[in-house]
Order: C-alpha cells, then structure tokens, then sequence
C-alpha cells in the first residue's frame, strides 16, 4: 500500500510516495542554495527525494540556473540539503544530467552544443540571454564519448561525497542518453549508433562506470519510453526500450523510473500510434523488469493506490502535486484537499511559489 515502507538497494524508504526530479532554475550560478535546503527540507515526508535533474559537467548543462555537482563548492551546498534531509529522516537521490543538444552556444562560450548526431534541432530555448532558436547540434567524437561516461561517474562519487543516498541517471525525456537510445536523434555508423545493441551501449556504460564507483544499490535510472518532448523518435520504440530494459535486469540497481508520460504545464504531446499508449507504459515494462519500479506521470490519490496495490509498480513520483503540497503523503494518507499550484512560478524567480505553499 502506498504509505507502506519499501526496500530499494540497502535502504528502506518509510512510503513510497516519491518527489519526483523537478527543475525549479533556482540554483544561481549552479550552486545549490539555502532556499533550496528549506524547499527540500518541507518535504522530508516523502518516502524519496529524487532531486531536480543537475548537470556533472559545465557541458552538461542546458537551462539557466539549474544545479551542478561537479564543482567543490556544488558539493559542499548538496551536503548542507542531503544532512538536512536524512536529520528529518528521509532519503535523497540526485538526479544526474546531460542535455546533450538540449542546450544552446550561450551556454558554451559560442561553442555548439553536443549530440549523438548532428540532426536538425528546432525549437526555443532560454539561455541567459533570451530566448533563442535552437542550433543543429554537433556530433560527439568516439573519445569524447568514454570522457563523458567518466563525467558521469564523477559526478555520482561526489554525490556520495555531498552525502546523498544514491543517484537517478536522467535517461528520460530528450536530453543525451535519451538522443542515444532513438533512431531519430542517434544516426551514428559507429558502435554507439545503428542497432538497438548499439544505441543502447551508452546507457548500459554510464550504469556501469556508475555502478562500478558508487554501487549498483545506489544506482538507478530514469527512462521515458513513450516521450516525444524534446523531439523525440524512435522507429520501433518499444523492441528499443524492451531490450535495453530486459538489460538492466543484468544490474540489481536500487531502482527503475518510468515515465508514463511527461506532461508540462500547457503543453500536450501526441503519442505515435507504435508507441505504448497512456496508461500503458509502466503495465508493460512491469513484465519485464524484474526490480523496484517508480512510476511517474500525472498520478493522481486514487490512481496511485491503484497501481500500488495492483503491483503495477512499486513507487510514484509526484512532480506538481508535491510543489504545491510540502506535506503531500500526510495529504494523500488522510485524504484532505490538496494545494493547487501555480505554473507561473515553476520554474526561477525567489521564494514565492517555491517554499510558500501552506502545509
Ligand atoms: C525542463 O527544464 O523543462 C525539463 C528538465 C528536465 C526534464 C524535463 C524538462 O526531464
């Protein structure tokens, strides 16, 4: 039941109602802040924080003021937020980012953003210069490739370092492990691109080099096997995600994140009739994954009951939900009125909307 505890790798969480990974542009100049602890510290009642996704390299990143953990000082600001999390008894995941082409020359001292492939890339983006087009992306090269991998390692030993439970690789929703997995943002001729084995190979590496320096236990990822945000499209999406899920059976990782679908505010996406449709996504990895499972997506009380006590999966992430209601599983557990949230102050700005919302 959802308020019933649950183990994932050596630890046990108290629920499994989880704080779903939300970015908050809060983090000025990437360096976690002591708004930031508050915001994190009124919500210790979850079973699991998974924090907003944060860059492991200055390349990584792709929005302004978004949280790093490569840096001294990035760690030593984590440190404060995870102490204080853990002294109000609850655990901390760090979600750990790499936009890939979901950046812009802005970000880089005019230097092209990275990709799998150099395929067209059209949209806006916010920089902290305005709002500009998107670029055509520059293509990784095989050597870069493996130096990113060791980033991504890196950065999860200084997540141990700043004193966080475990690390959520962000394999979802378009950003670079995302344009590896599908054929349409992944045209490479080398190992990495091609079959689904090849596409597959840098997301099995970074669980590896992570695993490897941290421990499968505190390892797990996040994936979106149905996501078209950010461009996305893959040919034969679900024998993709099927066999590089069958693959993480291989890794006994803490647990497995699945997007049903990523919903942003005032936005809608229309899924591909080969896709897996809504409401089907997490029902049909649950027969193959043989791990935890944290499903996310627009769940609500009643749907999240539901798909806890029928195993659908283990856990649920709540994004919005948990923005607006610090205390969301006491909410959820005794039934009241839920905080409705407001979009204008999701993402940057100050407190408001941010550690105001009424407990
Ligand atoms: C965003 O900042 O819009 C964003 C970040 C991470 C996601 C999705 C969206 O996974």
């Amino acid at each position: 039941m959802l308020f019933s505890p649950v183990k994932i790798g050596n630890i046990e969480l108290s629920n499994r109602v989880a704080m779903a990974p939300l970015t908050r542009n809060r983090a000025f100049g990437t360096i976690p802040n002591e708004m930031m602890r508050i915001y994190y510290n009124q919500r210790t009642s979850a079973g699991l924080i998974i924090t907003e996704a944060s860059q492991i390299s200055p390349q990584g990143v792709g929005y302004v003021d978004t949280p790093g953990i490569y840096s001294e000082e990035q760690i030593k600001q984590w440190k404060r937020i995870t102490e204080s999390v853990h002294k109000y008894g609850s655990k901390i995941f760090i979600q750990l980012w790499h936009v890939g082409r979901s950046s812009h020359p802005d970000f880089h001292n005019g230097e092209l953003p990275v990709a799998p492939s150099a395929v067209e890339y059209t949209g806006k983006v916010k920089t902290p210069q305005g709002l500009k087009d998107k670029v055509t992306p520059r293509a990784l090269e095989l050597h870069e490739i493996k130096s990113i991998i060791q980033d991504y390692a890196n950065a999860a030993e200084n997540a141990i370092k700043a004193g966080f439970d475990g690390v959520e690789i962000h394999g979802a929703n378009g950003y670079l492990i995302d344009q590896f997995i599908c054929d349409g943002s992944n045209k490479r001729t080398d190992e990495y691109g091609g079959s689904i084995e090849n596409r597959i190979k840098f997301a099995l590496e970074v669980v590896e080099a992570i695993s490897n320096k941290i421990g499968a236990e505190r390892t797990a990822i996040k994936l979106s096997p149905s996501g078209t945000f950010n461009s996305m499209y893959d040919s034969n999406v679900v024998e993709t995600f099927t066999t590089l899920i069958d693959k993480l059976n291989n890794y006994n990782l803490a647990y497995l994140h699945l997007a049903e679908h990523y919903n942003p505010p005032g936005k809608t996406y229309t899924i591909p009739d080969h896709y897996l449709q809504e409401g089907e996504v997490i029902k049909y990895f649950r027969k193959i994954y043989k791990g935890i499972i944290v499903g996310n997506g627009g769940f609500t009380r009643e749907k999240a009951m539901e798909y806890v006590e029928n195993n659908y999966c283990d856990i649920i992430a709540f994004g919005k939900l948990f923005i607006s209601n610090p205390k969301l599983p006491e909410k959820l557990k005794g039934h009241l009125i839920l905080n409705k949230w407001d979009v204008n102050t999701f993402y940057g700005g100050n407190e408001i909307g941010y550690i105001d919302y009424p407990f």
